[in-house]
């Protein structure tokens, strides 16, 4: 008895043939026939609903959603970046799956910026039945035979290879050389692969063959091979479609929307797998009896159930069954069939193709039919052609669906109204069938219509965008190693920062004793913090970091209140003679007292001068009503004092850096006294200038050093703070374009301009909540062309700079603790250091990375960082409140 399928249809040994005598056409012929054609008939509703439950079906997986398990897998493909164009050398392409029961080996000859293009040669091996269900080893280890025998064909010697697998299956990706499979499709169904890493199973064969050395760099799915060769000037291509056995498309997703990659920054190219797409309730209306049956007898049923409406494996077989159907009811070839007709796979993709291509006439439709076995009336060939066209079209309209969805991915995922993209196809459905890309175009238009798209098939089967791949991954790996042996010099170990550390332990000690050392350790005769007892108005001026500001200080029982004005510092004062300098500060003064109503007034005055000063006195080194000069520093450190009396180190990581610390009197050699504590002001911009940090210095801190107005001076400064930051950077990126891995090795003039990388850029640039694209558009206005590679380039170099700065700041702070709890013979020392200054206060990491550098290094210190909220005026205020505190006592 012969087996019936689920179509009631005859199959395997079911008699084919003739019935006895030829049955009439059936009455109610034409009714079946629009029946079946019918259930082929999708409505735009069902589109949009399709391309609706798609869309809803990507963003949970993106979300990483498990529960429902989203039907389409979505997965990262680690292709983070489109071709540049520069990209050039010799790749291998292996493509297996992409093209049904054979697989190809390509040597693509990219020319990078040399415009012309080499065409890829190519093989294309049978891969036997057995093979591709067999041993997953006999299907590797047959890949690499075929491998070496279209290798002996070039001159190859001993050579290195770069290869790209093209593998065309479901994988999870967990970088771009590293893929497991998920489940086989299309045909294929070998053990012991599904779970394992592809790219090893490669390797393994490959070096079972010994033949070659070749380094499998790459594994790309088709559909990101087909968008990546997406011709250079057509492009860049964002989305990848490939319609071919099988279908998939892939597209370029903001990375921060994928869940699972834990990336904030750039773009990740996504293989959508939507061939497992199946929403009972969008695909069930559409799902014909034909579709169930073609699913009941494939491979994998109830699997892939999408791709077995579209892809070009699945054409054929829709057709045979429709064609049966209508045979065995008489309503076709007088009722005949024939065992292609009868059996799975008999009617092939490109009968399909002919049969429903409209420029082959009726002839051909006969002959073709007739080669399967059928003897067709001249009604027949007219309805055949009803039945591909059919197949056909909604193959075509439900990929458009799938392909809206995606589009509408896009412009939500860079939240865009309307959207221009390029879409790279490729795969034999959109060679063989004409119409196949124009029912797809109109229907993309009709359900995406604020998207312009342009299609551009990809010239050789997506074979040269794996190579694309494999450069681009080459070029990556390379660039990676250049930036990495370029940063290395910034990533500092514990011992390099323990190293400084102790270094700067004995500068302070050298310097204290007044012996040579870099750091001055300068007495600044503030001997005691603020003890809440002081009183009084004081005038305040604070000079020497990036503004400069005349402070009314209020110092009463209910705390500080301070009125204050900013003041510029014009260019040409700041350079020119001290007595300007001077002048303009005086008027200022004068200024600021008329408005606050102070004039004629002689209140005591505290100077902020950020410079190294050396101090005789608090109040010697100027004339005014001056009561006390005191580095900004000092101020605050007074100033965080007056809220926390453990406050006794004061640290500025502005413009400039330094730090000051309550040191014993005892230590400090130029003041006479034994006891009580002197603040001492360290200046330890200078730590270094003895050539002390050389083994710390690279080509880009000298280069700053050159160019510097103070040659060789400053050198610790010129390491952290925020003058010179943005110059360091600037020289690190000048040297990798040179290197061709910044700005495609393009140097703009901007770039050469000094002082154009502010060190402001940095801490934007660094800000967690700021998405690459703002990353690109700061670059971009400073005239930097850049794709997304570059500004994660541009991001790290940053990283580099700044981490360094902090953990060398960090490293000085520890010393400065260590000394005091040393001092004070502690086991343990609590303390509060003071900080002011625009980099500290204005970089989102510094100063969790001075603090964990401390932490490292001076594990007995408790150190916490007070912030200082009114700068050092208020601080230079409070020093001349103690001064006049001080005073006042011995003068009862
Ligand atoms: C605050 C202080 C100033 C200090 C400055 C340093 O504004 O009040 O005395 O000089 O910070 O930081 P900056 O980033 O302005 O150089
Ligand atoms: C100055 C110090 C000052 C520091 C922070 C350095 O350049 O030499 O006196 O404390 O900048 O403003």
């Amino acid at each position: 008895m012969d087996s019936v399928g689920p179509l009631g249809l005859q199959q395997g040994d079911g008699a084919p043939g003739c019935p006895q005598e030829a049955l009439p056409c059936p009455s109610n012929s034409p009714e079946l026939v629009q029946e079946c054609l019918r259930q082929f008939k999708v409505t735009g509703a069902q589109l949009r609903q399709i391309q609706a439950s798609l869309l809803g079906s990507m963003e949970q997986a993106l979300s990483g959603q498990a529960n429902p398990a989203p039907t389409v897998r979505m997965l990262p493909t680690y292709v983070g970046s489109v071709p540049h164009g520069t990209e050039q050398g010799d790749f291998v392409v292996l493509e297996l799956g992409a093209i049904g029961a054979s697989l190809r080996v390509l040597w693509v000859t990219l020319m990078g910026t040399k415009g012309h293009r080499m065409e890829p040669q190519s093989r294309e091996f049978v891969i036997p039945q057995e093979v591709m269900v067999g041993p997953g080893q006999q299907l590797f280890d047959f890949a690499a035979r075929c491998l070496s025998e279209f290798l002996d064909a070039f001159p190859v010697g001993n050579q290195g290879l770069q290869l790209g697998f093209s593998f065309s299956f479901p994988c999870h990706q967990t970088g771009l050389d590293k893929s497991t499979l998920i489940s086989w499709t299309k045909g294929f169904r070998c053990s012991g692969v599904e779970g394992q890493d592809v790219v090893q199973l490669l390797r393994d064969a490959i070096q079972r063959q010994g033949a070659y050395s070749i380094d499998v760099v790459a594994v790309v799915n088709d559909a990101v091979g087909t968008m990546m060769g997406c011709e250079p000037g057509a492009g860049p291509c964002e989305v990848g479609l490939v319609v071919d056995t099988g279908t998939n498309a892939c597209y370029m997703e903001e990375a921060r929307h994928v869940a699972v990659l834990d990336e904030d920054r750039g773009r990740v190219c996504i293989s959508v797998e939507w061939g497992s797409f199946s929403d009972d309730g969008a695909l069930g209306p559409v799902l014909t009896t034909f579709d169930h049956a073609l699913d009941h007898e494939s491979l994998n049923p109830g699997a892939q159930r999408f791709e077995k409406m579209i892809g070009g494996l699945y054409l054929g077989e829709l057709v045979r069954l429709v064609l049966a159907h209508l045979a065995q009811r008489g309503v076709l070839f007088g009722g005949c069939t024939s065992p292609a007709l009868l059996s799975r796979g008999g009617i092939l993709p490109e009968h399909v193709a002919e049969m429903e291509d409209p420029s082959a006439g009726a002839a051909r439709v006969h002959t073709i039919l007739q080669d399967l076995g059928l003897r067709p009336r001249a009604s027949d060939t007219e309805l055949v052609r009803h039945v591909c066209a059919a197949v056909c079209t909604r193959a075509a309209q439900l990929c458009a669906a799938a392909l809206a969805a995606v589009l509408s991915r896009l412009q939500r995922s860079r939240e865009q109204e309307t959207l221009q993209i390029a879409v790279a196809t490729g795969g034999r459905v959109f060679e063989r069938h004409p119409r196949f890309l124009s029912i797809l175009q109109e229907t993309v238009m009709l359900l995406a219509p604020r998207c312009d798209v342009s299609f551009i098939p990809s010239v050789d089967g997506g074979g040269r965008g794996v190579a694309m791949v494999t450069a681009v991954a080459a070029r990556l790996a390379a660039h990676r190693r250049l930036l990495e042996e370029t940063l290395a010099p910034f990533r500092l170990t514990r011992e390099q920062l323990a190293a400084v550390q102790a270094q700067m332990r004995e500068a302070m000690a050298r310097g204290l004793r007044g012996e040579a050392s870099s750091l001055r350790m300068l007495p600044t005769y503030v001997r005691a913090t603020p003890d809440g007892s002081e009183r009084g108005d004081f005038l305040a001026l604070d000079l020497g970091g990036t503004n400069f500001r005349v402070l009314l200080v209020r110092v009463a029982t209910g705390g500080v209140q301070i009125s204050s004005q900013i003041y510029s510092i014009p260019e040409c004062v700041a350079q020119g003679s001290g007595q300007q300098l001077f002048d303009h500060i005086v008027d200022c003064i004068v200024d600021f007292q008329q408005k606050q109503g102070l004039s004629g007034q002689s209140l005591p005055l505290g100077f902020t001068f950020s410079f190294p000063c050396r101090q005789l006195g608090l109040d010697q080194a100027t004339e005014l009503n001056v009561v006390a000069i005191v580095n900004d520093t000092v101020g605050t450190m007074m100033s965080c004092g007056y809220e926390d009396p453990r406050c006794e180190v004061g640290l500025i990581v502005g413009t400039g850096t330094n730090a000051c610390y309550m040191e014993e009197l005892r230590n400090v050699a130029s003041v006479a006294g034994d006891s009580g504590h002197m603040c001492i002001n360290m200046e330890w911009g200078a730590f270094g200038d003895d050539g002390s940090l050389g083994m710390l210095s690279t080509n880009f801190d000298a280069s700053v050093d050159q160019a510097s107005i103070n040659p060789g001076k400053q050198r610790f400064e010129k390491m952290i703070s925020g003058m010179y930051l943005g110059e360091i950077v600037r020289h690190v990126l000048l040297h990798l374009t040179s290197l061709g891995v910044l700005f495609r090795g393009q140097p703009t003039q901007r770039l050469q301009t000094r002082d154009i990388f502010k060190t402001k850029f940095l801490s934007e640039i660094e800000s967690d909540s700021l998405a690459l694209r703002q990353v690109r558009a700061i670059l971009e206005a400073l005239g930097l062309p850049l794709t997304s590679d570059d500004a994660l380039m541009v991001l790290e170099v940053c990283q580099a700079v700044s981490q360094r700065a902090a953990q060398l700041c960090g490293a000085g702070v520890a010393a400065v603790v260590e000394k005091i709890r040393e001092n004070r013979g502690l086991e343990e020392l609590t303390v509060s250091v003071g900080v002011d200054g625009t980099l500290y206060k204005m970089h989102p990491h510094f100063s969790s990375l001075v603090a964990a550098t401390v932490q490292e290094l001076a594990p007995r210190c408790a150190v916490t960082f007070l912030q200082s909220e009114d700068g050092s005026g208020k601080g230079a205020a409070l020093v001349t409140a103690v001064a006049c505190r001080l005073a006042q006592m011995t003068h009862v």
